[in-house]
């Protein structure tokens, strides 16, 4: 087989494997296959405690994108859904508070703890809201995994957490919570200007077998169903979410990992440049919509 011959039939069977997927897709959007996201104007959690809006007015950097910003729970079941409206029904919490208690454990060679420095988790209130920014140093964009580690290693004299690791799930959580209600608010100009540029190239960029793009999912099938699932707009406010699929918390960049995996192709690592310019692009899709975390989702 020459090269030319090898490329042509690589390039059918890539015809072939999309037209199956836009076969599936065109399938399942049919009449009756779609499923309307439920139409509750706000997230009612603790009997009115927090009172969340779930539809948001666009930001101007996304309203060709998106007509309306949605959260992802008026497209989940009512179970899953009602889980969320109380702190004892969303096993998310127990992550949270785990994560709350080991803000006051001393570590490492400092003998410090989170709290030493800043006091109570409370004063953590907003940065969930504003996350990922540049760092201090202005010559890197951080998640709030990059933050924690900062912290522990060059300031507590611990151990960096791995990015997927319970500890580092449970202090995520722990720091969203205190955020609830907020608004999403990330800087996505000066030196994030680039790193936003760049997550917005990825998110229409299509991957894998299936050449798919976040958008062919996210933006131009939210509210379809694919397969078993409801598509949502694929929105961050949420997180970590807990996942009843795992009965455990989920971070941002292991649902990309996911997501891009179901495109079959090779993932980017959690934690990698590519992800952190995908979160800021994402976040600020989400901008207006409140933090929710710790959300559930099946
Ligand atoms: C020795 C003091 C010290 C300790 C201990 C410490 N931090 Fe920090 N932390 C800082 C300073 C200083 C900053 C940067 C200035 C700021 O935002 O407060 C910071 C920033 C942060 C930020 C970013 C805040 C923002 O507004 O952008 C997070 C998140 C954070 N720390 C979490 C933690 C966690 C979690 C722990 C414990 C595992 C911890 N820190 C332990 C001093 C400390
Ligand atoms: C083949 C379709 C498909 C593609 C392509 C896809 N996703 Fe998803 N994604 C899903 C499904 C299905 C879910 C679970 C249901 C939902 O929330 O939409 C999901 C969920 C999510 C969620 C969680 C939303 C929530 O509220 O819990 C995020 C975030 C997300 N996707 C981001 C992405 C990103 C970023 C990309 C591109 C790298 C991407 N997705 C590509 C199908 C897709």
């Amino acid at each position: 087989m020459t090269m030319i011959e090898r490329a042509r039939k690589r390039r059918m069977h890539r015809n072939l494997v999309a037209g199956a997927v836009a076969a599936t897709l065109s399938w399942t959007v049919a009449p009756g296959a779609i499923a309307d996201p439920v139409d509750e104007p706000t997230i009612e959690v603790n009997g009115g405690e927090f009172s969340l809006p779930t539809r948001v007015e666009p930001a101007d950097h996304v309203k060709d994108a998106l007509p309306e910003v949605m959260s992802g729970w008026l497209f989940r079941d009512a179970d899953t859904r009602a889980m969320q409206l109380d702190d004892f029904e969303n096993q998310g919490m127990i992550f949270a508070d785990s994560g709350a208690e080991a803000w006051d454990t001393v570590e490492g060679t400092e003998g410090k703890s989170c709290a030493s420095c800043h006091n109570d988790i409370e004063s953590m209130k907003g940065v969930r809201a504003s996350m990922p920014k540049m760092n201090e140093a202005g010559d890197d964009l951080w998640s709030m995994e990059n933050f924690i580690n900062d912290c522990r290693v060059n300031r507590m004299g611990a151990e960096e957490w791995a990015w997927n690791s319970q500890p580092m799930k449970n202090m995520t959580a722990a720091i969203s919570v205190q955020s609830r209600g907020l608004p999403m608010d990330v800087a996505i100009d000066g030196p994030a200007q680039s790193w936003w540029e760049k997550g917005k190239e990825m998110y229409y960029t299509r991957f894998g077998q299936l050449e798919m793009s976040c958008a062919n999912c996210h933006e131009d099938n939210y509210g379809n169903m694919i397969r078993a699932d409801h598509l949502s707009q694929g929105q961050i406010n949420g997180f970590p979410v807990y996942r009843l699929k795992d009965s455990n918390v989920v971070s941002i960049h292991q649902r990309f990992v996911g997501c891009v995996r179901d495109t079959r192709a090779e993932t980017f690592k959690a934690g990698s440049e590519e992800f952190r310019a995908l979160e800021l692009y994402l976040a600020s899709r989400g901008e207006g919509l409140p933090i929710e975390g710790v959300s559930v989702r099946h």
